[in-house]
């Protein structure tokens, strides 16, 4: 066996099906865990997004459950279940679901959802479920 770690660590999984149920809004991205400098956060998206970038860093969308649209300036991509896609940074999009679609999103703390636009889509960082 190992030395014993100096932190306490819950040895407890966490369940996506579980978190998803203390979610109720739309558009919400709610941090479940965090690695290093990235966060993993679930988010409950329908109908249509507003167009944004990210300046610094790419962006992960993993699709539990649903199915995930994303508009780029020159095609779009569609993301069923258990499928994924990585938005490199800089690149214009805008998620589209037409039923609710269930997400694990992975990227960097402090990363806005909306990039370098404002509005009413723009959502609180550092929630967690
Ligand atoms: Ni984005």
């Amino acid at each position: 066996m190992s030395q014993a770690t100096p932190v306490s660590i819950p040895y407890q999984s966490l369940n996506f099906a579980y978190k998803l149920g203390l979610i109720n809004e739309h558009w919400q991205p709610r941090v479940i865990a965090e690695m290093n400098d990235y966060q993993f956060k679930l988010v409950k998206l329908q109908g249509d997004f507003i167009w944004h970038d990210h300046q610094h860093t790419d962006e992960t969308f993993i699709v539990l459950e649903g199915q995930l649209r994303i508009d780029f300036a020159d095609g779009q991509v569609t993301l069923n279940q258990g499928e994924m896609f990585v938005v490199p940074k800089g690149v214009k999009h805008k998620p589209y679901a037409e039923q609710e679609v269930k997400l694990l999103l992975i990227e960097p703390k402090g990363v806005r959802n909306t990039g370098d636009e404002d509005g009413e889509r723009t959502a609180a960082n550092d929630v967690w479920v």
